[in-house]
């Protein structure tokens, strides 16, 4: 492979959205920020420089880092952050891997305005394993805010409400002509008739999983999270964030005497306060004659809670499992675990308001622990010897109150605080069990593995069974990928080889959710062989 060289320049640049200006913090002056564009097995030295007074660092998601963790990104868990004034450079190989991925930042709710497409392409005259596309275009959808997100984050964080909506959804930044204000920001694909285009979708909203779909079109679904898929069409699809998808979409034969809107709105499972606005964009057809006032077809969505769709949608989704790319699914299990996911209450602290039922504070758990924060970064601490006082190596390995977890609700009160790890000898095969659970209803969460991907052998709804349930499991052809929904009032059954050593973050990729708690951390041990071990921490790496 050869070696790329970025440079992320971390400032500020005035941005205008919907008739609001702001200043934000952007890559290179950019929103959203600048592609990456490698191919599988090349070396990148990404170099991010920080001019702004924020702390920051940037995640490259659905990269596995390989032995390489210390670019990793998230912060407070393999890095410090990088202050104000000092840079660090992001090394890493693409090893194995090739598809749709992004990047973004890693602390606080920053992603917010720093983040952008992380394309791999397939190693040079490596074929795609589908139709070669006449173009490829990358749709990354986002949220706007008219005001500064640090007040956002204070309100869901600080006072334990619910979560603060933004104000419009965007497909490459711009909200389109359905919100006020805004008709001139809206992105237009331009599309010439009788051509396959290859559509490299990616939800980096902070808040919200959404459906996708274009007009009179169908989209043919080839790969997942930057794993290939078994082709299947369809009209509509969801995208959880933290999730990336490719699809193909034909365009039609004759030019059309019409243009067609692209749309994305939200999937809603929560009892919360939720934007239910629409971003669009329009698909229009490209002709030798101008034409004008040509009718304009919009897409119908799904309603906003349906679950019905989400879960057909999931179960349709599989691994190509062909003898190129084959899905490498752990057979024999070492360590079976069963982790609740959902929101609870924790005691109100003094001098707060509190927003939870009976005064008390939303907080989003596993296994009923909320995570803490530590001051100094856990793989550094876990590298040095030093984890006394910054971490515990004992993660419960399985929920601290059973209980009926989609029963009548409040029914998960019992959260813990606690910087706890899941300690795991290199190579151990994992199944992970993850169950919802409610406070004040169910609610679906994207949670995200980092340093792996995973197998998605079973789903269902109501509580989990271990004496029923494995029997249906796929262990065949399971689709693989770093984000998965766990659905709303059900589990989800993942597995997974610990064959990556370092410290690897797992979130809900719901920014409100990740800052009251969903999260934890893996620890996986070094192997025996040299080839099995964590590679020493580079000398720029920024010290708390
Ligand atoms: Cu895309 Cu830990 O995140």
């Amino acid at each position: 492979g050869t070696t790329r060289h970025y440079e992320f320049n971390i400032q500020l640049q005035n941005v205008t959205r919907l008739c609001h200006t702001r200043s934000m913090v952007t890559v290179n002056g950019k929103f959203p920020g600048p592609r990456i564009v490698a191919r599988e097995g090349d070396r990148l030295l990404i170099k991010v420089t920080n001019h702004v007074s924020n702390n920051i660092t940037i995640h490259w998601h659905g990269i596995r880092q390989l032995r390489s963790g210390w670019a990793d990104g998230p912060a407070y868990v393999t890095q410090c952050p990088i202050q104000t004034g000092q840079s660090y450079v992001y090394n890493y190989t693409v090893i194995g891997q090739r598809g749709t991925l992004f990047w973004h930042a890693h602390i606080s709710w920053l992603r917010a305005s720093l983040y952008g497409p992380l394309i791999i392409l397939p190693k040079l005259n490596v074929p795609y394993p589908f139709t070669k596309p006449y173009k490829e275009v990358p749709v990354i959808f986002g949220e706007w805010f008219n005001t500064d997100p640090e007040a956002i984050i204070a309100e869901a964080t600080q006072t334990g409400g619910g979560p603060n909506v933004s104000d419009a959804y965007t497909f490459n930044g711009l909200p389109g002509p359905l919100y006020n204000c805004s008709a001139k920001d809206t992105l237009k694909l331009k599309v010439k008739h009788a051509k396959t285009y290859l559509l490299r979708l990616i939800n980096a909203a902070l808040n919200d999983e959404l459906f996708f779909s274009i007009a009179n079109h169908t989209l043919t679904v080839v790969e997942a999270d930057a794993i290939y898929t078994k082709p299947f069409d369809t009209e509509t699809l969801i995208l959880a964030p933290g999730q990336t998808t490719n699809v193909l979409l034909k365009t039609k034969l004759k030019f059309p005497s019409a243009n067609f809107v692209m749309s994305a709105r939200p999937y809603v499972t929560g009892q919360g306060t939720f934007d239910n606005s629409t971003v669009a964009g329009i698909l229009e057809y490209e002709s030798s004659i101008p034409m004008k006032n040509l009718p304009l077809f919009k897409p119908a969505l799904p309603p906003l809670n349906d679950t019905s769709f989400v879960t057909q949608f999931s179960n349709r989704l599989r691994s190509l499992a062909s003898a190129q790319f084959p899905a490498n699914v752990p057979q024999k299990i070492d360590r079976h675990l069963f982790f609740t996911v959902g929101l609870g209450t924790s005691p109100c602290e003094k001098n707060k308001t509190c927003q939870g039922p009976n005064g008390t504070r939303f907080a989003a758990s596993i296994n009923n622990v909320s995570f803490v924060q530590p001051s100094v970064a856990l793989l550094q601490s876990h590298y040095s010897g030093q984890s006394e006082g910054v971490y515990s190596p004992y993660f419960p390995i399985t929920p601290f109150h059973w209980f009926n977890y989609t029963g009548t609700p409040p029914n998960n009160t019992f959260v813990s605080n606690g910087t706890k790890l899941m300690v795991l000898p290199f190579n151990t095969s994992v199944e992970l069990v993850l169950q919802d659970t409610s406070i004040l209803g169910v609610e679906s969460h994207p949670l995200h593995l980092h340093g792996f991907n995973f197998f998605v052998v079973g789903q269902g709804f109501g509580n989990y069974d271990p004496n029923k349930d494995p029997k249906n499991f796929n262990l065949v052809d399971p689709i693989e990928r770093n984000t998965v929904g766990v659905p709303s009032g059900g589990w989800v059954a993942i597995r997974f080889l610990a064959d990556n050593p370092g410290v690897w973050f797992m979130h809900c990729h719901l920014e409100v959710h990740t800052g009251w708690g969903l999260k934890m951390a893996w620890l996986v041990l070094d192997g025996k062989l040299p080839n099995q071990k964590l590679l020493p921490p580079p000398v720029d790496l920024p010290k708390c």
